[in-house]
C-alpha cells in the first residue's frame, strides 16, 4: 500500500539509499535534512535515480501550485545553488564504535592523474544522468519533485515549527528517523552536542508526531549499544553497554521510544540495530560521501585506491582472528535500505516494540576487506600496520536471525558487490566533483 514517509537525515549516506528504496516501492517520501552531514545534490540524484530508473535523464516537472503550508513548491529536480557549492560542516565522519580497526591515513594532496576507468560505473549499461540545470530554490519551506514522489524539507529536526508545517503539508504515514551526529570520537569530546542533537531531536519529533497523530516509527539505532566485551554473534537480547557518548544517545533513544510505546497502545516502534554500512548505489552516483578525512574503513580504503589519501593504517594485526586484523560485520546500504522498507511493511504485525539486527551475520577482516577492494579497483591499495586503537574490540558480528523471522528479510549483497559499488562511487565523485 502506497505511503507517505518522513524521512529525517534523508541526504545522508543510509537516509538517502532509503529514499531510493521507498521510491522504488511506490512510497511518497518527504526528507527533513539540515544538510550539516550531507549535500543538498544528494536529493537530486535520489530523484535522477527514483524518477526515470537508471540511465536516463529525470524529466523535469514544475509545479506552481501551492503546498497546504502555502510554501511553493520547487517543482524541480534539486540541484546545488552553485556549481561550485560546497555545504560546509564538521569535518568528521562517521565511526562505529564496534566498527573498523583502521586509523585515520595520512592526507595528501589529492592526487591528479586520471582514474582508469573515468566516470561511468565499471561494466554496467548504466548511464550517469547529466546534471540538471541550477534551480533556484526557497531557502526554507518544502522543495517538491512530483515526478519521483520526492518532497524536500531542509531545517533542524528540533525546529518544532519546522516539523508542524511538514505535518500539516503532508500526511504523513510513518517516520524512518535517521538526523543524528554519529562520530564516536567526536561525541567523546561534545558529548553535550551529541545529546542535544540525538535525543532532544528525536524528543522533538515525538512530541510533533504525537501532535499531528502520527506513531509509526522506525529508528536508526546502532550495535555500538552492545556491551564491548560480549561474545559475537551479539543477538538482540546480548548484554548492552555502550561505550561513549555517541552509543549512549542510541540506547537513551531506544528507552525513551520504548517508554513511548508503553504509555500510549496507539504507537508502533521499530529498532534497528545496524552493524558496519559499506558500499554504494549500484548507479555510482549515491554513496558515503565523508567530508575531511574519513572514518569509516570503506571510504578510507576507496580514498586510498583513488589517491586522495596516501595509505590506509590498520590497527592491529595481533588479534586473535585468522589473520590477526579485527573482524566487523559489513552490510551493504543497500541491502540495509531494503531492511528499512522491510520494517515498514511489517510494523502493522510487529509488537509495540520490535528490537531487530541489520547485519549479514559474517565476519570479515580488515585485511579481506583491503584485498576485495583491490580485486574491485584492480589497484593496490598501500596500508601499514599500526598498533591496536585502544577500546576497538577483536570481532564483531551480528545475529541477523531475528529480522529474517520478523521481516523476512536478509543481506544478499556479499563483500564484493560492496567494494565493486563504492569504487564505482568513488570514480563518480573524482570526475563529478562540482556536481557535489
Ligand atoms: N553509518 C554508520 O556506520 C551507522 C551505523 C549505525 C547507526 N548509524 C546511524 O544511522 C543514522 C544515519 O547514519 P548515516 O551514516 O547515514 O549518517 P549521515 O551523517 O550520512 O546522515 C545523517 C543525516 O542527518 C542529518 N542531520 C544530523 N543532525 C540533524 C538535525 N539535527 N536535523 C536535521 N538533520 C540532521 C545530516 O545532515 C545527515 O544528512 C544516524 O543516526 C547514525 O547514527 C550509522
Amino acid at each position: 500500500m502506497k505511503q507517505t514517509i518522513l524521512v529525517t537525515g534523508g541526504a545522508g549516506y543510509i537516509g538517502s539509499h532509503t529514499c531510493v528504496e521507498l521510491l522504488a516501492a511506490g512510497h511518497e517520501v518527504v526528507v527533513l535534512d539540515n544538510l550539516s552531514n550531507s549535500r543538498r545534490s544528494a536529493l537530486d540524484r535520489i530523484a535522477r535515480i527514483a524518477g526515470c530508473g537508471l540511465g536516463f535523464p529525470l524529466p523535469v516537472a514544475v509545479d506552481p501550485r501551492p503546498t497546504a503550508s502555502g510554501v511553493e513548491p520547487v517543482g524541480r529536480s534539486f540541484s546545488a545553488p552553485s556549481p561550485v557549492a560546497v555545504n560546509p560542516r564538521p569535518t568528521a565522519s562517521g565511526v562505529e564504535p564496534v566498527g573498523d580497526s583502521f586509523s585515520a591515513p595520512t592526507p595528501v594532496a589529492v592526487n591528479p592523474r586520471p582514474t582508469t576507468s573515468g566516470v561511468e560505473p565499471v561494466g554496467r549499461s548504466f548511464s550517469a544522468p547529466s546534471p540538471v540545470a541550477v534551480n533556484p530554490r526557497p531557502t526554507s519551506g518544502i522543495e517538491s519533485n512530483p515526478e519521483s514522489g520526492l518532497h524536500f524539507v531542509e531545517a533542524d529536526v528540533r525546529d518544532a515549527g519546522a516539523l508542524d508545517a511538514l505535518f500539516a503539508a503532508h500526511r504523513i504515514d510513518a517516520v524512518i528517523h535517521f538526523a543524528g551526529l554519529k562520530s564516536v570520537g567526536e561525541s567523546v569530546q561534545q558529548p553535550l552536542r551529541y545529546y542535544d542533537n540525538n535525543v532532544g531531536g528525536t524528543l522533538a519529533l515525538l512530541a510533533a508526531m504525537r501532535r499531528a497523530n502520527v506513531h509509526r516509527i522506525v529508528f536508526s539505532s546502532s550495535a555500538t549499544v552492545y556491551a564491548g566485551d560480549g561474545q559475537p554473534p551479539f543477538r538482540e537480547d546480548s548484554a548492552l553497554g555502550p561505550a561513549n557518548p555517541y552509543g549512549r544517545t542510541k540506547l537513551m533513544i531506544e528507552q525513551i521510544l520504548t517508554d513511548l510505546a508503553a504509555s500510549a497502545p496507539e504507537w508502533k516502534v521499530v529498532l534497528l540495530r545496524y552493524f558496519n554500512p559499506a558500499g554504494a548505489h549500484e548507479s555510482g552516483i549515491l554513496g558515503e560521501d565523508p567530508k575531511g578525512i574519513p572514518n569509516n574503513l570503506m571510504p578510507c580504503v576507496s580514498q586510498v585506491a583513488v589517491g586522495r589519501l596516501a595509505q590506509l593504517e590498520v590497527f592491529g594485526n595481533d588479534y586473535p582472528t585468522p589473520d590477526g586484523t579485527g573482524v566487523r560485520d559489513y552490510i551493504h546500504v543497500v541491502d540495509l535500505a531494503v531492511g528499512h522498507v522491510a520494517a515498514l511493511g511489517a510494523i502493522e504485525q510487529l509488537p509495540a516494540v520490535s528490537t531487530l539486527n541489520l547485519g549479514t551475520g559474517r565476519g570479515v577482516s580488515v585485511l579481506e576487506l583491503v584485498k576485495a577492494f583491490e580485486r574491485a579497483c584492480g589497484r593496490p591499495v598501500p596500508y601499514r600496520i599500526a598498533p591496536r586503537r585502544p577500546g576497538d574490540a577483536a570481532v564483531n558480528y551480528s545475529d541477523p536471525a531475528e529480522a529474517a523471522r520478523r521481516l523476512g528479510w536478509r543481506a544478499t549483497r556479499d563483500l564484493d558487490a560492496m567494494c565493486r559499488d563504492a569504487w564505482r562511487w568513488q570514480q563518480w565523485q573524482a570526475q563529478h566533483a562540482a556536481e557535489l
